[in-house]
Protein backbone atom coordinates (compact mmCIF):
# COMPACT_ATOMS: atom_id res chain seq x y z
CA UNK A 1 0.00 0.00 0.00
CA UNK A 2 1.64 3.65 -0.92
CA UNK A 3 2.16 5.95 2.20
CA UNK A 4 0.84 9.41 1.58
CA UNK A 5 1.67 11.87 4.61
CA UNK A 6 -0.12 14.57 4.76
CA UNK A 7 2.85 17.11 5.07
CA UNK A 8 6.55 15.66 4.78
CA UNK A 9 8.61 18.49 5.28
CA UNK A 10 11.89 17.03 4.68
CA UNK A 11 11.54 16.28 1.67
CA UNK A 12 12.07 20.25 0.88
CA UNK A 13 14.47 20.59 2.96
CA UNK A 14 16.52 17.98 0.98
CA UNK A 15 15.87 19.92 -2.24
CA UNK A 16 17.27 22.88 -0.39
CA UNK A 17 19.52 21.22 1.30
CA UNK A 18 23.21 22.65 0.58
CA UNK A 19 21.69 26.02 -0.28
CA UNK A 20 20.19 26.40 3.27
CA UNK A 21 23.30 24.52 5.29
CA UNK A 22 26.11 26.66 3.76
CA UNK A 23 23.61 29.86 4.83
CA UNK A 24 23.12 28.61 7.73
CA UNK A 25 27.18 27.52 8.39
CA UNK A 26 27.81 31.61 7.33
CA UNK A 27 25.46 32.89 10.35
CA UNK A 28 27.14 30.27 12.64
CA UNK A 29 30.48 31.28 11.60
CA UNK A 30 29.44 35.55 11.57
CA UNK A 31 28.89 35.29 15.34
CA UNK A 32 25.61 37.44 14.79
CA UNK A 33 23.27 35.06 16.36
CA UNK A 34 20.59 38.01 17.21
CA UNK A 35 19.05 40.46 14.67
CA UNK A 36 22.30 41.71 12.32
CA UNK A 37 22.81 41.61 8.88
CA UNK A 38 21.35 38.25 7.94
CA UNK A 39 18.03 39.30 9.84
CA UNK A 40 18.18 42.85 8.17
CA UNK A 41 18.67 41.39 4.34
CA UNK A 42 15.79 39.09 5.08
CA UNK A 43 13.46 41.66 6.38
CA UNK A 44 14.41 44.11 2.89
CA UNK A 45 13.72 41.15 0.79
CA UNK A 46 10.73 39.94 2.09
CA UNK A 47 9.48 43.24 2.25
CA UNK A 48 9.98 43.65 -1.25
CA UNK A 49 8.74 40.55 -2.09
CA UNK A 50 5.08 41.80 -0.13
CA UNK A 51 5.49 45.11 -1.40
CA UNK A 52 5.84 46.93 2.13
CA UNK A 53 7.76 49.56 3.08
CA UNK A 54 8.69 47.91 6.52
CA UNK A 55 8.52 43.56 7.23
CA UNK A 56 9.46 43.65 11.22
CA UNK A 57 10.86 39.76 12.11
CA UNK A 58 9.66 38.32 15.81
CA UNK A 59 9.64 34.87 17.44
CA UNK A 60 6.05 33.29 16.54
CA UNK A 61 2.74 34.47 14.37
CA UNK A 62 1.30 34.57 17.49
CA UNK A 63 3.69 37.07 19.22
CA UNK A 64 3.04 39.13 15.68
CA UNK A 65 -0.54 39.38 16.29
CA UNK A 66 -0.15 40.25 20.22
CA UNK A 67 2.65 43.05 19.32
CA UNK A 68 0.53 44.14 16.24
CA UNK A 69 -2.36 44.62 18.15
CA UNK A 70 -0.42 46.56 21.23
CA UNK A 71 1.37 48.74 18.51
CA UNK A 72 -1.96 49.82 17.04
CA UNK A 73 -3.67 50.83 20.45
CA UNK A 74 -5.33 48.01 21.65
CA UNK A 75 -5.79 47.63 25.65
CA UNK A 76 -7.31 45.14 28.30
CA UNK A 77 -10.87 45.35 28.01
CA UNK A 78 -10.99 46.67 24.48
CA UNK A 79 -12.71 44.58 21.58
CA UNK A 80 -11.40 43.03 18.30
CA UNK A 81 -13.55 41.74 16.11
CA UNK A 82 -12.30 38.33 14.13
CA UNK A 83 -13.56 35.28 12.96
CA UNK A 84 -13.89 31.87 14.75
CA UNK A 85 -12.93 29.62 11.85
CA UNK A 86 -9.24 29.88 12.14
CA UNK A 87 -6.44 28.08 14.51
CA UNK A 88 -6.63 29.39 18.16
CA UNK A 89 -3.72 31.68 18.30
CA UNK A 90 -5.73 34.83 15.96
CA UNK A 91 -7.99 34.67 19.04
CA UNK A 92 -5.30 33.69 21.73
CA UNK A 93 -3.67 37.13 20.78
CA UNK A 94 -6.31 39.21 21.46
CA UNK A 95 -7.34 37.56 24.87
CA UNK A 96 -3.26 37.85 25.56
CA UNK A 97 -3.45 41.72 25.82
CA UNK A 98 -6.30 41.53 28.14
CA UNK A 99 -8.69 42.75 25.21
CA UNK A 100 -12.24 40.55 24.36
CA UNK A 101 -12.53 39.08 21.23
CA UNK A 102 -15.95 39.52 19.30
CA UNK A 103 -16.93 36.49 16.87
CA UNK A 104 -18.19 37.05 13.58
CA UNK A 105 -19.81 34.69 11.48
CA UNK A 106 -18.14 33.06 7.85
CA UNK A 107 -18.98 32.79 4.73
CA UNK A 108 -19.46 29.00 3.67
CA UNK A 109 -17.85 29.88 -0.15
CA UNK A 110 -15.02 31.23 1.02
CA UNK A 111 -14.87 30.11 4.80
CA UNK A 112 -13.25 33.95 5.66
CA UNK A 113 -14.76 36.13 8.58
CA UNK A 114 -18.55 37.42 6.19
CA UNK A 115 -17.95 41.01 6.36
CA UNK A 116 -21.78 41.53 6.25
CA UNK A 117 -21.61 39.83 10.04
CA UNK A 118 -18.97 42.51 11.16
CA UNK A 119 -21.05 45.70 10.98
CA UNK A 120 -23.58 44.29 13.78
CA UNK A 121 -21.09 43.63 16.59
CA UNK A 122 -18.87 46.71 16.57
CA UNK A 123 -19.74 48.38 19.44
CA UNK A 124 -18.15 51.87 20.93
CA UNK A 125 -14.88 49.42 22.37
CA UNK A 126 -14.00 47.88 18.91
CA UNK A 127 -10.18 48.76 18.87
CA UNK A 128 -9.34 46.48 15.56
CA UNK A 129 -10.70 44.25 13.18
CA UNK A 130 -8.54 40.82 12.57
CA UNK A 131 -9.27 38.93 9.63
CA UNK A 132 -8.01 35.54 8.78
CA UNK A 133 -6.82 34.72 5.15
CA UNK A 134 -8.12 31.25 6.37
CA UNK A 135 -6.13 28.38 3.99
CA UNK A 136 -4.31 30.85 1.84
CA UNK A 137 -7.44 32.63 0.26
CA UNK A 138 -7.75 36.60 0.97
CA UNK A 139 -11.00 37.77 2.56
CA UNK A 140 -13.35 40.36 1.28
CA UNK A 141 -11.14 42.60 2.18
CA UNK A 142 -12.42 45.44 -0.07
CA UNK A 143 -16.08 45.30 2.08
CA UNK A 144 -13.64 45.19 5.33
CA UNK A 145 -11.97 48.11 4.94
CA UNK A 146 -14.45 50.02 3.85
CA UNK A 147 -16.43 49.10 6.74
CA UNK A 148 -12.76 50.25 8.85
CA UNK A 149 -12.85 53.34 7.30
CA UNK A 150 -16.55 54.22 7.90
CA UNK A 151 -15.99 53.27 11.52
CA UNK A 152 -11.96 54.70 11.90
CA UNK A 153 -11.28 51.02 13.05
CA UNK A 154 -8.01 49.76 11.98
CA UNK A 155 -7.62 46.59 10.29
CA UNK A 156 -4.77 43.92 11.00
CA UNK A 157 -4.66 41.18 8.80
CA UNK A 158 -4.22 37.73 10.26
CA UNK A 159 -1.86 36.70 6.68
CA UNK A 160 -0.13 33.52 8.81
CA UNK A 161 -1.54 30.81 6.10
CA UNK A 162 -1.61 33.39 3.25
CA UNK A 163 2.31 34.59 2.09
CA UNK A 164 2.39 34.68 -1.99
CA UNK A 165 -1.47 34.96 -2.11
CA UNK A 166 -3.07 38.20 -3.83
CA UNK A 167 -6.35 40.46 -3.83
CA UNK A 168 -6.85 42.91 -6.56
CA UNK A 169 -2.74 42.49 -7.39
CA UNK A 170 -1.47 43.53 -3.59
CA UNK A 171 0.12 40.60 -1.96
CA UNK A 172 -1.24 39.75 1.51
CA UNK A 173 -0.01 41.33 4.23
CA UNK A 174 -0.24 44.99 2.53
CA UNK A 175 -3.90 44.85 2.44
CA UNK A 176 -4.63 46.59 6.31
CA UNK A 177 -3.38 48.41 8.67
CA UNK A 178 -0.56 45.75 9.30
CA UNK A 179 -0.15 42.45 8.25
CA UNK A 180 0.91 39.23 10.45
CA UNK A 181 2.84 36.24 9.55
CA UNK A 182 4.04 32.77 10.70
CA UNK A 183 6.95 31.06 9.81
CA UNK A 184 6.00 27.46 11.83
CA UNK A 185 7.85 24.96 10.23
CA UNK A 186 4.69 23.98 7.85
CA UNK A 187 3.82 26.84 6.64
CA UNK A 188 4.29 28.43 2.96
CA UNK A 189 7.36 29.79 4.11
CA UNK A 190 8.87 27.59 7.04
CA UNK A 191 11.99 28.32 9.40
CA UNK A 192 13.65 25.44 10.99
CA UNK A 193 11.71 26.65 13.84
CA UNK A 194 9.40 29.23 14.93
CA UNK A 195 9.26 32.33 13.72
CA UNK A 196 6.64 35.06 12.54
CA UNK A 197 6.80 38.78 11.05
CA UNK A 198 4.41 41.99 10.79
CA UNK A 199 4.51 44.03 7.98
CA UNK A 200 3.00 47.90 7.91
CA UNK A 201 4.02 51.22 5.19
CA UNK A 202 3.18 52.96 8.40
CA UNK A 203 6.69 54.66 9.73
CA UNK A 204 6.00 54.85 13.19
CA UNK A 205 3.80 51.95 13.43
CA UNK A 206 7.01 49.69 12.13
CA UNK A 207 9.26 51.95 15.29
CA UNK A 208 6.72 50.71 17.71
CA UNK A 209 6.50 47.35 16.54
CA UNK A 210 10.27 47.00 16.65
CA UNK A 211 10.19 48.61 20.26
CA UNK A 212 7.72 46.17 21.38
CA UNK A 213 9.50 43.07 20.12
CA UNK A 214 12.81 44.14 22.10
CA UNK A 215 12.16 45.30 25.71
CA UNK A 216 10.67 49.05 24.27
CA UNK A 217 14.45 49.26 24.62
CA UNK A 218 17.20 51.93 22.56
CA UNK A 219 15.96 54.51 19.73
CA UNK A 220 13.07 52.51 18.90
CA UNK A 221 11.65 52.39 22.09
CA UNK A 222 12.74 56.10 22.95
CA UNK A 223 10.83 57.30 19.03
CA UNK A 224 7.89 54.86 20.27
CA UNK A 225 7.98 56.37 23.62
CA UNK A 226 7.59 59.86 21.92
CA UNK A 227 4.94 58.56 19.41
CA UNK A 228 2.42 57.03 22.16
CA UNK A 229 2.86 59.73 24.82
CA UNK A 230 3.50 63.12 22.40
CA UNK A 231 6.17 63.69 25.19
CA UNK A 232 9.10 64.76 23.32
CA UNK A 233 12.40 63.24 23.98
CA UNK A 234 15.19 64.00 21.81
CA UNK A 235 17.86 64.52 24.19
CA UNK A 236 17.68 60.82 25.43
CA UNK A 237 20.46 60.27 27.86
CA UNK A 238 21.88 57.54 25.39
CA UNK A 239 22.39 60.11 22.86
CA UNK A 240 26.22 61.01 23.46
CA UNK A 241 26.86 56.92 24.29
CA UNK A 242 28.08 54.83 21.01
CA UNK A 243 28.03 51.45 20.41
CA UNK A 244 30.87 49.40 20.36
CA UNK A 245 29.90 46.39 18.46
CA UNK A 246 29.44 44.00 21.49
CA UNK A 247 28.21 46.43 23.93
CA UNK A 248 25.15 48.35 22.96
CA UNK A 249 24.57 50.93 25.70
CA UNK A 250 21.11 52.09 24.23
CA UNK A 251 19.65 48.90 24.93
CA UNK A 252 19.73 49.45 28.49
CA UNK A 253 17.41 52.38 28.56
CA UNK A 254 13.98 51.23 28.27
CA UNK A 255 10.55 53.03 27.50
CA UNK A 256 7.79 50.47 27.09
CA UNK A 257 7.05 47.63 28.60
CA UNK A 258 7.82 44.94 25.21
CA UNK A 259 9.05 41.59 25.48
CA UNK A 260 11.70 39.97 23.67
CA UNK A 261 10.01 38.44 20.31
CA UNK A 262 13.38 38.42 18.46
CA UNK A 263 14.36 36.30 15.40
CA UNK A 264 17.02 33.87 15.53
CA UNK A 265 19.65 35.09 12.66
CA UNK A 266 20.00 31.25 11.81
CA UNK A 267 16.19 31.23 10.84
CA UNK A 268 16.13 34.33 8.48
CA UNK A 269 19.25 32.41 7.18
CA UNK A 270 16.86 29.35 6.18
CA UNK A 271 13.92 31.66 4.90
CA UNK A 272 15.81 34.03 2.87
CA UNK A 273 17.27 31.08 0.60
CA UNK A 274 13.24 29.82 0.77
CA UNK A 275 11.98 33.29 -0.16
CA UNK A 276 13.33 32.67 -3.65
CA UNK A 277 11.23 29.57 -4.10
CA UNK A 278 8.30 30.92 -2.57
CA UNK A 279 6.06 31.52 -5.91
CA UNK A 280 7.30 28.15 -7.08
CA UNK A 281 6.14 26.30 -3.97
CA UNK A 282 2.37 28.41 -4.72
CA UNK A 283 2.34 27.38 -7.89
CA UNK A 284 2.77 24.05 -7.41
CA UNK A 285 0.45 23.80 -4.51
CA UNK A 286 -1.57 25.63 -6.51
CA UNK A 287 -1.27 22.86 -9.50
CA UNK A 288 -1.85 20.48 -7.04
CA UNK A 289 -5.20 22.17 -5.87
CA UNK A 290 -6.55 22.07 -9.45
CA UNK A 291 -5.97 18.37 -9.77
CA UNK A 292 -7.93 17.51 -7.27
CA UNK A 293 -10.67 20.17 -7.87
CA UNK A 294 -11.21 18.42 -10.96
CA UNK A 295 -10.87 15.16 -9.97
CA UNK A 296 -14.00 16.20 -7.63
CA UNK A 297 -16.43 17.67 -9.76
CA UNK A 298 -19.15 15.25 -9.88
CA UNK A 299 -18.74 14.34 -6.09
CA UNK A 300 -21.10 15.26 -3.37
CA UNK A 301 -18.74 17.48 -1.50
CA UNK A 302 -18.25 21.48 -1.08
CA UNK A 303 -14.89 21.99 -3.05
CA UNK A 304 -13.28 25.17 -2.69
CA UNK A 305 -14.17 28.70 -4.38
CA UNK A 306 -12.04 29.22 -7.30
CA UNK A 307 -14.00 31.62 -8.90
CA UNK A 308 -12.70 34.62 -7.39
CA UNK A 309 -11.43 36.90 -10.20
CA UNK A 310 -10.25 39.40 -7.66
CA UNK A 311 -7.50 37.03 -5.60
CA UNK A 312 -5.76 34.38 -5.62
CA UNK A 313 -4.96 31.67 -2.81
CA UNK A 314 -1.78 30.58 -1.78
CA UNK A 315 -3.52 27.14 -1.55
CA UNK A 316 -2.08 26.98 2.09
CA UNK A 317 -4.46 24.03 2.85
CA UNK A 318 -7.07 22.43 0.64
CA UNK A 319 -10.40 21.68 2.34
CA UNK A 320 -13.53 19.65 1.10
CA UNK A 321 -16.52 19.65 3.15
CA UNK A 322 -18.40 16.57 3.09
CA UNK A 323 -21.68 14.88 5.73
CA UNK A 324 -19.35 11.70 5.99
CA UNK A 325 -15.85 13.29 7.63
CA UNK A 326 -15.35 10.64 10.13
CA UNK A 327 -16.29 7.65 7.56
CA UNK A 328 -13.92 9.57 4.65
CA UNK A 329 -11.13 10.59 7.35
CA UNK A 330 -10.91 6.60 8.19
CA UNK A 331 -11.45 5.31 4.62
CA UNK A 332 -8.33 7.68 3.51
CA UNK A 333 -6.05 6.57 6.20
CA UNK A 334 -7.05 3.09 5.33
CA UNK A 335 -5.34 3.65 2.22
CA UNK A 336 -1.98 5.67 3.68
CA UNK A 337 -3.02 8.70 3.24
CA UNK A 338 -2.57 11.79 5.78
CA UNK A 339 -5.53 14.28 6.58
CA UNK A 340 -5.57 17.49 8.54
CA UNK A 341 -8.78 18.11 10.33
CA UNK A 342 -8.62 21.71 10.25
CA UNK A 343 -10.51 23.04 12.78
CA UNK A 344 -12.82 20.90 14.83
CA UNK A 345 -14.01 23.21 17.29
CA UNK A 346 -14.90 27.16 16.24
CA UNK A 347 -13.21 29.23 18.90
CA UNK A 348 -16.19 30.35 20.06
CA UNK A 349 -16.84 27.13 21.55
CA UNK A 350 -13.26 26.46 22.90
CA UNK A 351 -13.20 25.92 26.21
CA UNK A 352 -10.68 28.10 26.87
CA UNK A 353 -13.15 31.30 25.40
CA UNK A 354 -15.88 29.64 27.46
CA UNK A 355 -15.15 32.70 29.76
CA UNK A 356 -17.08 34.52 26.59
CA UNK A 357 -20.19 33.28 26.70
CA UNK A 358 -21.17 31.86 23.19
CA UNK A 359 -22.96 28.84 23.10
CA UNK A 360 -24.08 26.37 20.14
CA UNK A 361 -25.94 27.86 17.42
CA UNK A 362 -24.18 31.24 17.93
CA UNK A 363 -22.16 31.00 14.77
CA UNK A 364 -23.92 28.60 12.76
CA UNK A 365 -21.95 28.37 9.72
CA UNK A 366 -18.70 28.07 11.29
CA UNK A 367 -20.22 25.41 13.81
CA UNK A 368 -21.09 23.40 10.71
CA UNK A 369 -17.73 23.78 8.33
CA UNK A 370 -15.72 22.39 11.66
CA UNK A 371 -18.08 19.60 11.51
CA UNK A 372 -17.57 19.15 7.92
CA UNK A 373 -14.10 19.74 6.83
CA UNK A 374 -11.08 17.68 5.72
CA UNK A 375 -7.89 18.88 4.34
CA UNK A 376 -6.10 16.77 1.61
CA UNK A 377 -2.24 16.42 1.52
CA UNK A 378 -0.89 19.86 -0.70
CA UNK A 379 2.32 20.46 -0.06
CA UNK A 380 4.49 21.40 -2.86
CA UNK A 381 6.55 18.20 -3.43
CA UNK A 382 4.05 15.93 -3.69
CA UNK A 383 4.54 13.60 -6.73
CA UNK A 384 2.27 13.98 -9.72
CA UNK A 385 1.43 10.13 -8.79
CA UNK A 386 1.01 10.54 -5.04
CA UNK A 387 -1.70 13.20 -6.30
CA UNK A 388 -3.67 11.32 -8.32
CA UNK A 389 -3.67 8.39 -6.13
CA UNK A 390 -5.38 10.54 -3.32
CA UNK A 391 -7.85 12.15 -6.04
CA UNK A 392 -8.43 8.01 -7.01
CA UNK A 393 -8.91 7.28 -3.29
CA UNK A 394 -11.73 10.23 -2.78
CA UNK A 395 -13.34 9.05 -5.76
CA UNK A 396 -13.34 5.71 -4.97
CA UNK A 397 -14.88 6.70 -1.65
CA UNK A 398 -18.05 8.08 -3.51
CA UNK A 399 -18.16 5.11 -5.62
CA UNK A 400 -16.94 7.06 -9.09
C1 LIG B 1 -4.18 31.64 11.04
C2 LIG B 1 -3.05 31.53 12.01
N1 LIG B 1 -2.86 32.50 12.92
C3 LIG B 1 -1.84 32.45 13.79
C4 LIG B 1 -0.95 31.40 13.80
C5 LIG B 1 0.11 31.37 14.84
O1 LIG B 1 1.39 31.27 14.32
P1 LIG B 1 2.58 30.61 15.17
O2 LIG B 1 2.31 29.14 15.25
O3 LIG B 1 3.80 30.94 14.40
O4 LIG B 1 2.58 31.26 16.50
C6 LIG B 1 -1.10 30.38 12.85
C7 LIG B 1 -0.16 29.25 12.72
O5 LIG B 1 0.11 28.42 13.44
C8 LIG B 1 -2.18 30.44 11.96
O6 LIG B 1 -2.39 29.46 11.06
Amino acid sequence: MKTIPFLDINRQYKSIQSEAEKSVLEVMRSGHYVEGECVGGFEDAIAQYIDVKHAITCNSGTDALRIALQATGVQAGDEVITTPFSFFATAEAIAQIGAVPVFADIREQSLNIDPDQIEGVITDKTKAILPVHIFGLPADMDEINNISDRHGIPVIEDACQAIGASYNGRKAGSLGRMGCFSFYPTKNLGAFGDGGMITTDDDSLATIIRAYKNHGAGRNGAEAFEYLSGESIRSIETASQTPDGLYDPYKYYNYLIGGNSRLDAMQTAVLGVKLKHLDEYNSRRTDIAHAYLNAFEELPVTLPQTEYTDRTSCWHQFVLLTDRKAELTSYLSDKGIGTGNFYPVPLHLQKAFKGLGYKEGDLPIAENVCKKCICLPVFPELTDDEVNYVAECVREYYGK
